[in-house]
């Protein structure tokens, strides 16, 4: 099968994701940066990897999900900064599967991905700060080991 890992990110924690994740697929594979635009039509899985924004998949990524079609398996990946199974997060994981509900979804997988320095800097002054927020510095170092290790061990239970 023709296999796509297909990413979104800014400050790369999802693409320390999608790379582990691209390395222990065993199909004929191909590893694309969301903006380079693929075209899902040409893969029978697709692995897509987004990072959290206000609460939904980023923009980027709501726009890809809708082009994957009838059949096609899907595996969802994100990073964000809120814990893992916190409420935010679930929605944030249910719109995303929504957008590509025409495919599959064979599984998902999201962990926290910490925020750059300046972001965290340019937040922290402001007077409302989101909700999130909070749990910024237990995002810190986020992806990490055990994160990348847990999503390898979930994609050679889906994907044998
Ligand atoms: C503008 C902005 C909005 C964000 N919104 C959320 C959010 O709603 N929920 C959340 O958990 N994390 C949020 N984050 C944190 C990112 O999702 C997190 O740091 C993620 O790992 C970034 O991934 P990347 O390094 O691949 O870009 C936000 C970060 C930025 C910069």
């Amino acid at each position: 099968m023709k296999a796509l890992v297909v990413y979104s990110t800014k400050t790369k924690n999802t693409l320390k994701l999608a790379e582990a994740l691209y390395d222990t697929l065993r199909y004929d594979k191909e590893l694309k940066l969301i903006t380079d635009n693929p075209d899902p039509e040409d893969y029978g899985f697709i692995a897509a990897g987004f990072w959290v924004k206000d609460g939904k998949p980023d923009p980027a990524t709501m726009e890809f999900l809708p082009k994957i079609r009838d059949g096609q398996e899907v595996f969802l990946f994100a990073t964000h900064a809120s814990a893992r199974d916190s409420g935010p997060i679930r929605n944030a994981m249910k719109v995303a599967k929504e957008l590509a509900k025409k495919g599959r979804i064979v599984g998902t997988f999201g962990c926290q991905g910490g925020i750059s320095p300046e972001m965290m800097e340019k937040i922290a002054a402001k007077d409302k700060k989101p909700a999130w927020f909070a749990d910024a510095p237990a995002a810190k170092g986020h992806p990490d080991e055990k994160d990348v290790a847990e999503l390898v061990h979930l994609i050679n239970t889906i994907c044998i």
